[in-house]
This record gives structure tokens, sequence and C-alpha cells, in this order.
């Protein structure tokens, strides 16, 4: 094998990267997108603002090149993301509250069944939980209450019953309040018929600080019964770079690696793009970045080299 992809796929896994639409522009980053990677996860156009900026008008034409792409280099598609507060476009928000179940069913109803039988994972909810484990008081967890987790992959499973349906969140990736509220709704979920094959463990991350319970917590939930899946892999530190930052940056990506490919039911990783140049980290973390694989030039980092070993 020579590519990341290739190693993964040797072991029944995926390694594959998030992807944008300004980004296909780029030939020098569509021709390693496409040779390196065995699965593409659509970092924004999927996400409601885009796919449903009105009620009932849906346009796909943006994730649509995205997943055609992906087709065209035997890319499997991971579907990012149903129900999520972020990205949400400001009707939802003004929908009376009756009819808020409905209009949450009804797009998840139209977007799955559009990409049905093109996306192998859903994240059909996102980020649901606070830090300390409580709900996040989302528009739809204040206005549908509890059950809109369960109701939103019940609507999922009837628009493509082949898709893996996936929770995705982040600070879940070790043991603590918040892994623990998410093990309780899936153990509670799968109890109760509830369709949920799979979590996201976003895995935003800190050099030097990989949970040392991660394989521990990914082993917890696959006992459950679900499969894992580590979904927004990035690594992030104080800029500048320095050679010691990114030693223990690739010490850091291989013990990730390592922790998904130590448990049978870690279904693959996927990095939130794979260069430097189009990481999301430094718009959001002031000062921080050189959170990926790749360099801003297209460079091999350590990190690349450390992935490459351990898979
Ligand atoms: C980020 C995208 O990468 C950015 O381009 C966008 O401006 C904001 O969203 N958790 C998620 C992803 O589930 O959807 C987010 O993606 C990063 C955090």
């Amino acid at each position: 094998p020579a590519t990341l992809g290739e190693l993964a796929a040797a072991q029944g896994r995926y390694f594959g990267s998030a992807t944008d639409n300004p980004e296909l522009s780029d030939s020098q980053y569509t021709e390693i997108l496409g040779s390196e990677f065995g699965q593409i996860t659509v970092g924004n156009t999927m996400k409601w603002q885009y796919t449903e900026p009105a009620r009932g008008q849906f346009d796909y034409a943006d994730a649509d090149a995205i997943v055609d792409l992906a087709a065209s280099h035997g890319q499997v598609v991971r579907g990012h993301t149903l129900v999520w507060h972020n990205q949400l476009p400001g009707w939802v928000s003004s929908v009376p509250d009756a009819e808020l179940a409905d209009v949450m069913r009804d797009h998840i109803t139209d977007e799955v069944g559009h990409f049905r039988g093109q996306v192998v994972q859903w994240d059909v909810v996102n980020e649901a939980f606070e830090e300390d484990g409580s709900r996040r008081q989302s528009v739809f967890q204040q206005k549908i209450g509890d059950g809109y987790i369960a109701e939103a992959f019940r609507a999922a499973r009837a628009a493509d019953p082949d898709a893996k349906l996936c929770y995705n969140d982040y600070n879940i990736e070790g043991i603590g309040a918040k892994s623990d509220a998410v093990y309780e709704m899936v153990r509670s979920f799968l109890a109760e018929g509830v369709p949920i094959d799979c979590v996201g463990f976003q895995s935003h991350l800190i050099v030097g600080q990989v949970p040392a319970s991660f394989q521990e917590n990914l082993q917890r939930f696959a006992d459950l019964g679900v499969d894992v899946a580590l979904t927004e892999l990035d690594i992030r530190m104080e800029l500048p770079r320095t050679t010691d930052k990114d030693t223990r940056q690739a010490a850091d990506y291989a013990t990730v690696v390592e922790d998904c490919l130590a448990v049978s039911r870690c279904l693959g990783i996927t990095v939130w793009d794979y260069t430097d140049k189009y990481s999301w980290i430094p718009s959001v973390f002031p000062g921080q970045g050189a959170a990926l694989p790749y360099d801003e030039n297209f460079g091999k980092k350590p990190a690349y080299d450390a992935v490459f070993a351990a898979l």
C-alpha cells in the first residue's frame, strides 16, 4: 500500500478527509485529495443552512459536486450533518413550536433521501450535549424536548435503511461527564429500539493532550453494540510550528490511530481537511494551528509519516 487510504483499507477501515467546495479549484489540493484518501466528508455544504436555506426549498448542488468527485475516485462519503444548532438558517428558529418536529423530520427525509445510496454514514445529530452531560438548550431541545434525538434517528432510518446512523460530538474522546451522557443515551436507544449504529468522536485535539482513556472509551461504546469512528481529527498547536512541536504532534497522531485500530468496531478515521492551508483551526482558535498532516504547501509533516507508520 502506498497511501493512507490503502493502508487503512487493507485492515478493513478507511482513512479519509473532509473537504469544502471553495478548495476544489486548487488542482494541487484536489490531486492529493483524490489519491491519498479512501473517504470524504463534506465539510460544510451538507449543513442545513446550505441544503434548506428556506423552508421546503432544498439545494444540494454544492454537496452533490463533492459527492460526485468522491465517487469518481472510489471514495465513500460520510454525511455531515442533519440536526445541529450551528449553521442553521434563521427561519428554523422562527417556526411555530408545534411545527418544529415536522420541519426537522421533513429536512431529514429530504436530505437523506436525496443522498440515498451515496452516503454510507450520517451524522444524524451533532453536538447535543454540554460539557457537564446535560442537554444543550438548542432550539430543537427547547421546542421538541428530549425526544428530538430519537425522532431524528427514526426519520433518517426510514429515509435510508442502509446508511449507518451516527451521533457525533466533540470532547467525548475521553471518559468523562460528557461521554458518559452520550454513553447513557446510546444504551437507552439500543434498549428501546431507537435506530442508532455508530458514535462519531470529532477529535479536535491539542498537542500533548490526547485523552489517556480514548481507546478504553471507544471500546466501551463498541461493547454496547455500536460502531465508532474518528470523524473530524486534527491536533492543533500554539503557533509557530517548531521541530519539537511537530515531533510531539506526530506521536499524538500515532497514538490516536493506534487507539482506533485497537478497537475492531472502529470504522475509520477522518481528518478535518488534510492540509494546514485549509484548516478551520486558525480562524476559530486564534494563535493556534498547524493541526493537520500536510503543511500549507502540501508537504508531508512528521504527523503524516507517523500516521503512515501506525496504519
Ligand atoms: C466547521 C467548518 O470546518 C468551518 O469551515 C465552518 O466555518 C464551521 O464549521 N464541529 C463540526 C464541524 O461538527 O461541522 C465544524 O466545521 C467544526 C466543529
